[in-house]
């Protein structure tokens, strides 16, 4: 039976920062925030955006495409929750209108949140097959000011309709999971900032990836040559550079060449949004579907990592028919119509967010018309207004 991604919609707030400016203001060589590190720009979320009006944003991209009668699941992951108890679903469900028997909850495994969420989805539609899932990953990276991880952050949200006539990609069965209990990135529920042994982090992904790379292939009984292209987590692009240079060794130069292309292709949004963790790998893959020139059945690739550690890997075919389902101008359009923000702006903004908002005082957003923003805390319920 066939189940996989309907629909894919994104979402990025409307102010950035530019690699080179940050890299003066840091006393670095911008070819190290630029090359070293791989990313251009990153998105910056001021207190108006966060992870839940960024999910209603992003879903809100292909909602009007979809039978909304037919969503029976509402998967929200996320490493950026705004309550201890209430998951983001609900406010997604009721920004919305979704139908009150849908089944809403989040997950949380660090940047495989989304991940999760769409392996519980794909289950719900081979057993619901007349229903849909939609699943979203939403997140703010924030990392700290002047601190190593300062350029590897970024703010966005991705989000997919999962179902058994999918209009984009068929998702294979069978998968290659790992996980070990270690400590490479966290964040304590007393930190809104990010801790992270990033350099130890990069090496746990690689060995994750080689064990779960080469242990799909040898379940399915595939050679690297198969596929057409691997999407990968990227919490900055340089991190699926070095993941893919692993996939390459050893392969036939049309292969190597094959590869390195789509990988090319597969970087292009998250190099100029930053890391947007749970969605990371599918805004690779949104990426890789406009830019990478697949042809229907091609198979692509795809590993997903949450640090703690949690990694898959997993693949999905090409529908006849997916480009379109694609809106590959109004996606290039939501980052080139951001404002591009001063590094003392940014480091205003930053700060700004990580206090917690006050009681009873109304927020404004500078969002366009239509998009759903936090609007503050009234009476301690966080509410959401459309602009
Ligand atoms: N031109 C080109 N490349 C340059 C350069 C220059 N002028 N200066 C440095 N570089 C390269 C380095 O050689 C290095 O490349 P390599 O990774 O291939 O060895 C890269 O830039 C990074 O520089 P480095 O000094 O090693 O790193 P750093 O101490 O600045 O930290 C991270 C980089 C990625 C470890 C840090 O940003 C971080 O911890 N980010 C968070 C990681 C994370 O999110 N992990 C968890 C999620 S999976």
């Amino acid at each position: 039976m066939k189940v996989g991604i309907d629909q894919i919609g994104y979402f990025t707030p409307n102010k950035y920062v530019d690699m080179v400016d940050l890299a003066h203001a840091r006393n670095q060589d911008p070819n190290k925030f630029l090359i070293g590190i791989g990313q251009k720009k990153m998105s910056v979320a001021d207190p108006t955006q966060d992870a839940v009006s960024m999910g209603i944003n992003a879903t809100l991209r292909y909602i009007d495409k979809i039978d909304q009668s037919k969503v029976g699941l509402l998967i929200f992951g996320t490493e950026s929750s705004v309550d201890q108890s209430k998951s983001g679903s609900l406010f997604v469900k009721s920004a919305l209108k979704l139908d009150p028997a849908v089944r809403a909850f989040e997950v949380k495994e660090a940047c495989f949140g989304l991940t999760a969420g769409l392996m519980i989805a794909q289950d719900f539609v081979r057993l619901h097959p007349d229903q849909t899932a939609i699943v979203i990953g939403s997140d703010i990276a924030r990392y700290g000011i002047n601190t190593a991880g300062e350029v590897t952050q970024g703010a966005g949200s991705v989000s997919l309709l999962v179902s058994s006539n999918p209009r984009i990609l068929e998702l294979n069965e069978g998968h290659s999971a790992y996980s070990e209990d270690i400590n490479d990135f966290w964040r304590p529920n007393y930190s809104k900032t990010a801790k992270v042994d990033g350099k130890y982090s990069t090496q746990v992904y690689l060995d994750f990836f080689k064990h779960t790379f080469s242990d799909y292939k040898r379940q399915k009984g595939l050679e690297t040559k198969d596929f057409a292209a691997i999407a990968y987590h990227l919490p900055f692009t340089k991190m699926g550079l070095k993941a893919n240079r692993l996939a390459i060794e050893g392969v036939d130069e049309e292969t190597n060449a094959r590869l390195m292309d789509s990988f090319t292709a597969s970087k292009e949004l998250n190099a100029n949004v930053g890391n947007i963790y749970t969605g990371s790998l599918y805004l690779s893959l949104l990426s890789l579907l406009e830019n990478g020139g697949l042809k229907a059945g091609d198979l692509i690739g795809l590993f997903s990592y949450g640090s703690g550690a949690m990694a898959e890997f997993y693949s999905a075919n090409v529908v006849e028919g997916y480009e379109n389902e694609l809106d590959k101008a109004a996606d290039e359009a939501l980052l080139d119509k951001r404002r591009k923000l001063s590094v003392p702006e940014y480091e205003k903004i930053f700060s700004a967010s990580l206090v917690d908002p006050q009681n009873n005082v109304e927020l404004t957003s500078d969002e366009k018309k239509g998009r759903y923003y936090f609007a503050g805390i009234c009476d301690d319920i966080r509410q959401y207004r459309v602009k």
